[in-house]
């Protein structure tokens, strides 16, 4: 079952940007930058849009957004940040829209979340234009032997720590660390991309922040 974010998005923004010391901001920009070397005016669907961050990188560039998710509480928050973007509720695993219907598509720390990854991806591949570039941002564990030792105080003991004192909510900040370590990284993932679909002309990944951040690039066919 998917994890329910309703419960977090009310401290979700001011969570996230804290406990990246505000890299997640930075993160979604560089994303962003790997769309728009190719095109401008894109439109784009942000899958597992949140409360609509990527959207406000995505609409600085001139992008036209379409933002979906599963959760309701996160959309409308989404909402009154972006109100030239159109959100609207929708699962990844079976997206609402015609195939080729976007000229990209961008998913920022959401594929996690998904109970049928490679039907996620799949239907996300689905909707992209070929030629399109599909971009996905997701966190992983460092493999840097020096900077892991602190990855991993931070992420199991402060994180878990900073949640319950911002949000109130130690349970969400712990299963966080559990569900990066548990995540296909790296090769493992862009085999997973690869699988998930035959409609592939490329795929590549990105070590952002010593790779505690990933960026896989996807060019369909
Ligand atoms: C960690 S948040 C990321 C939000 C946002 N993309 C960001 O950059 O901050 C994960 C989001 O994925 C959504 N989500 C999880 N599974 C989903 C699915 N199958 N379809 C659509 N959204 C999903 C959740 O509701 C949540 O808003």
């Amino acid at each position: 079952m998917a994890y329910d974010f309703d419960k977090i998005a009310r401290d979700y923004d001011r969570m996230n940007h804290l406990m990246t010391l505000d890299l997640d901001r930075w993160w979604r920009r560089r994303a962003v930058r790997e769309l728009s070397t190719f095109n401008f005016q894109l439109s784009t669907l942000d899958v597992a849009c949140g409360t609509g961050d990527m959207a406000v990188e995505l609409l600085k560039h001139g992008c036209r957004v379409t933002g979906v998710d599963l959760s309701e509480e996160m959309l409308s928050i989404a909402r009154r940040k972006n109100a030239s973007a159109n959100f609207q509720l929708g699962n990844a695993e079976a997206l609402p829209f015609a195939d080729g219907e976007f000229d990209a598509v961008t998913c920022a720390f959401g594929v996690r979340n998904f109970v049928h990854l490679e039907q996620g991806l799949n239907d996300m591949l689905r909707v992209l234009k070929p030629g399109g570039r599909m971009v996905i941002l997701e966190l992983a564990t460092p493999d840097n032997i020096i900077i892991k030792p602190f990855y991993n105080l931070y992420t199991k003991h402060i994180i878990p720590w900073l949640g319950k004192l911002v949000a109130g909510n130690r349970e969400a900040y712990t299963y966080l660390p559990q569900s990066i370590e548990r995540f296909p990284k790296g090769k493992d993932f862009l085999k997973t991309i690869q699988h998930s679909s035959s409609n592939i002309l490329h795929s590549a990944e990105r070590k952002l922040t010593f790779g505690v951040c990933r960026m896989y690039t996807v060019v369909k066919n």
